[in-house]
């Protein structure tokens, strides 16, 4: 019996269709993390960080999307141009999520919730003229940048409060 039940918890047969609540919600960091930083810089600094992976996942998308659809005179070059940026911005997505993980939150992933949050206005799902694919590509870059510089703002506040915090302190 106890080699049927081992052999059944080493089996190689696939289980489909497996369901169960989640481990961590959204929204959360995890306590057990060796971090030295309070929960509650880890929860606003893993949300804000979230809106920028968001919003660049919906900047690495629209960069596919203007290299699968770009038309006209300037095709050749912009394709390959479009293309460049798009894999820049998978860079880029993959070191924002992994900073949030290690921060302890879990990362924004799948594309319904991505347009959920994203400040990125969404395009036509057609074809758009190349001024405005460079319009749009221009103003999502400049959403992502706004975002970005308060928040490493807000992080560099919140190390100098607690650097003061700390000497105060030491000092007493
Ligand atoms: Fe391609």
């Amino acid at each position: 019996m106890a080699n049927n039940e081992s052999r059944e918890k080493t089996s190689a047969q696939p289980r489909f269709h497996q369901r169960a609540a989640e481990i961590q919600a959204y929204g959360t960091v995890s306590h057990l993390l060796p971090l030295e930083l309070e929960e509650l810089v880890r929860v606003e600094m893993t949300a804000q960080l979230n809106q920028i992976l968001a919003d660049t996942i919906t900047l690495r998308d629209l960069y596919k999307k203007s290299h699968w659809q770009v038309a006209g005179p300037t095709f050749y070059p912009l394709h390959l141009l479009f293309d460049k940026h798009y894999e820049e911005q998978v860079e880029l997505v993959d070191a924002i999520a992994e900073r949030i993980q290690l921060l302890g939150g879990v990362s924004i992933a799948m594309a319904a919730d991505v347009a959920e949050i994203t400040q990125i206005e969404r395009p036509p799902r057609g074809r758009e003229a190349v001024p405005v694919q460079l319009s749009r590509l221009l103003d999502a870059h400049q959403i992502v940048i706004r975002q970005t510089r308060k928040l490493a703002r807000r992080a560099s506040e919140s190390t100098k409060c607690k650097t003061i915090w700390f000497t105060d302190v030491v000092k007493r």
